[in-house]
């Protein structure tokens, strides 16, 4: 586990984080795996596409996929918001758009982490607008208590607390997206050492 490695706050100096395992690999795979086969249930005989947010989301997706055992169409998004690092503020654009058309079809949202609500919010009312058959999200991870609208995910991997995670595909300013388990992450000095 990289414990207090140094991360650059991409204003020219360096961050320290503690790093505390919240999900091993082998947890987060049986949770995906669990998801695809409830997915691949649901949706046999259906015109699938998923529709995974970047960056966060991509690993998931990949595992999610790899353990579908019906056909699924894939496409991108990729979004900005005008927060903090760590909250999403009210204002959403998206950066990179669908490429599929998705008139008639099941969608599929592949998320990474449910916070304030705002981004899924965002991007399943601009999908709608495109006529798909169904719009349906699938999360990995909910943090229900920082929720600010009304949005629930349809396949949840897991619920947590209030805690700022990284792994997994899920960074903090873009780093630490390639360890296999996640853990949540404590700014080593904001702690009394
Ligand atoms: P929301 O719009 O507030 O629900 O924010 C969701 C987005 O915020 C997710 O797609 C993540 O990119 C990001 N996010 C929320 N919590 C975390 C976290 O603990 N670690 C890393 N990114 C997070
Ligand atoms: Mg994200």
């Amino acid at each position: 586990m990289p414990e207090g490695a140094g991360v650059s706050n991409g204003v020219g100096h360096m961050e320290r984080y503690r790093l505390t395992p919240l999900l091993t690999s082998e947890e987060i795979a049986s949770l995906v795996k669990s998801l695809a086969d409830q997915i691949s249930k649901d949706y046999r005989g259906r015109a699938l596409v998923f529709v995974c947010i970047l960056k966060g989301a991509f690993m998931f997706l990949s595992d999610l996929v790899r353990h579908l055992q019906i056909p699924v169409q894939i496409d991108f998004v990729r979004l900005a918001s005008y927060g903090t690092e760590t909250k999403t503020s009210g204002t959403i654009e998206i950066t990179k758009d669908i490429e599929l058309p998705i008139e008639g079809k099941d969608v599929l949202i592949i998320e990474d982490i449910i916070d304030s609500g705002r981004t899924l919010q965002f991007l399943r009312d601009r999908l709608i607008l495109s006529n798909p058959n169904s719009v349906k999200i699938c999360a990995l991870l909910d943090k229900k208590a920082r929720r600010e609208v009304e949005i629930e995910a349809d396949y949840l991997g897991k619920e947590i607390d209030n805690v700022f995670v990284v792994g997994y595909g899920i960074d903090v300013n873009e780093t630490y997206r390639h360890l296999p388990e996640i853990c949540y992450v404590t700014p080593v000095d904001q702690e009394n050492e």
